[in-house]
């Protein structure tokens, strides 16, 4: 099949490259002209895992092409799909005029050349969004939703085996179509479910509703468990031993970043608004997740009495989850800048994001690895769970520390083995454990 995908972030670049290595032929429309070349060298613009390699894999067999010119991208195309962002706009509200956007685009390609594509919606966008796209293309174009579900790190892997695909569409004709292009990605357990428009939009901002739920409910219970004396970790075991409860999401820690479950979240509270029927579980779910960053770093601050100026303290982990070079809406972005702003020098290692994350705070000192980072720093705060901070050499992070002072955000030790280390060890929902008296 030939098919065209208007925007080449992260989804779009995922969706494109992993159509193309199923065998169709794909053109990436951007209208960043230098994105466009360095894409074309096969270079992501982004890490992610295996992405370059099948991007370059799909581009020397010709399957895959990268352009700025609508009129080419749009020539002949059999399905379009549109994958460019909808950001929380000034108002808060989830902002489609890029989408609708790319419809108008289509709709005035589409009455030049008299043709007829799929018009796919996979961008996240409110309920009733993909109806407003069918407005614009004024019944020439069958229209259908989307949603991808792919997790960054994750992506490809998300995209060519996925726990189901999702697809709104209510025409007979497309349905066959977009059966036929999933094809390769479904079965063996693996269903495509089709539903209604509307019903498919709403799939994506409930799932990942949900999913941010988890996490803000288990450190809301993590705190619970602090302040009584309980340890998180057994309370979790003991949840978790209950099939209907699950493990998965339920990992308590600094809180969900990144860029869809802040923004999700915010735009559902916002559907709600908007159809008088307040969300009022998505609304707590939110305010916890920025609680939980305050109160981290206000336990840091306390460790030093309210009083950080002179402090060196080493931030291990900048990137919003492991296996990512994305901070956005990153939990060490807020921490880095409330130490800086008290006074503190920050020091941060990643083995990702470390550019990417002094764009953001350009204040920050970065660390080119993991233990140059803790060299006279009086802490260091675990933000990010990569895994190479799960087994390190305690005895040189001892040696290199000013003082003995770990702030777990992801509970990756155990406290009683730091303990046993010698180190003062601060984790969430389970309890702090004081340097032994020798
Ligand atoms: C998320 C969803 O998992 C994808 O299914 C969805 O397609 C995507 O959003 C999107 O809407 O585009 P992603 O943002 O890449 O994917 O990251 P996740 O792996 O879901 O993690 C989200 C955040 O939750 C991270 O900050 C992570 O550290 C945090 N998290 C996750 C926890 O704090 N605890 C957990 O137990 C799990």
């Amino acid at each position: 099949m030939k098919i065209t995908v208007v925007g080449t972030g992260y989804v779009g670049l995922v969706t494109g490259t992993c159509f193309a290595n199923t065998g169709n032929t794909v053109a990436c429309l951007d209208i960043d002209p230098q994105k466009v070349e360095t894409l074309q060298q096969g270079e992501a613009p982004f890490f992610e895992p295996s992405l370059s390699e099948l991007m370059t894999r799909s581009i020397e067999a010709k399957r895959l092409v990268f352009t700025n010119n609508k009129a080419s991208a749009y020539e002949n195309a059999d399905i379009i799909f549109i994958c460019v962002g909808t950001p929380t706009g000034i108002d808060g509200r989830c902002d489609t005029s890029h989408v609708l956007q790319v419809a108008d685009d289509i709709a005035s390609h589409v009455a030049d050349c008299n043709s007829q594509p799929i018009v796919i919606v996979k961008s996240t966008v409110p309920v009733g969004t993909t109806h407003k796209v069918a407005e614009r293309l004024r019944g020439t174009c069958a229209v259908a939703n989307n949603p991808e579900f792919l997790r960054e790190g994750n992506a490809i892997e998300d995209f060519m085996r996925p726990d189901r695909v999702i697809c709104g569409i209510e025409d007979d004709d497309a349905k066959r179509v977009l059966t036929k292009l999933y094809g390769p990605f479904v079965g063996q357990g693996r269903p495509l479910l089709m539903f209604d428009i509307r019903s498919s939009e709403m799939v994506k901002y409930a799932s990942n509703a949900m999913l941010a739920c988890k996490i803000s409910f288990i450190n809301e219970i993590s705190s619970l468990c602090e302040r009584n004396g309980a340890n998180i970790d057994n309370v979790r075991t003991g949840m978790c031993s209950d099939n209907r409860i699950g493990t998965q999401f339920f990992r308590p820690g600094l809180g969900y970043g990144g860029s869809c479950f802040p923004k999700d979240t915010l735009a559902v509270i916002e559907m709600g608004e908007d159809a008088n029927a307040p969300c009022l579980v998505n609304t707590a779910v939110h305010e916890i997740n920025k609680r939980q960053r305050e109160w981290f770093v206000d336990r840091i601050l306390g460790h030093f009495d309210y009083c950080v100026k002179g402090k060196k303290i080493a931030l291990w982990g900048l990137a919003f989850k492991p296996r990512t070079d994305d901070v956005r809406d990153a939990p060490a972005i807020d921490i880095a800048r409330t130490l800086l702003s008290a006074g503190a020098e920050v020091t941060g290692f990643d083995p990702e994001a470390w550019e990417t994350f002094q764009q953001e705070v350009p204040d920050i000192e970065i660390a080119m690895d993991m233990y140059s980072a803790l060299d006279g720093a009086d802490a260091v705060v675990i933000c990010t769970e990569w895994s190479q901070f799960s087994a390190p050499d305690f005895e040189q992070v001892k040696a290199l520390l000013n003082s003995q002072v770990i702030f777990d955000g992801r509970n990756i030790y155990t406290p009683e083995d730091m303990r046993e280390l010698g180190f003062q060890y601060y984790s969430v929902g389970r309890p702090t454990m004081e340097i032994c008296a020798t």
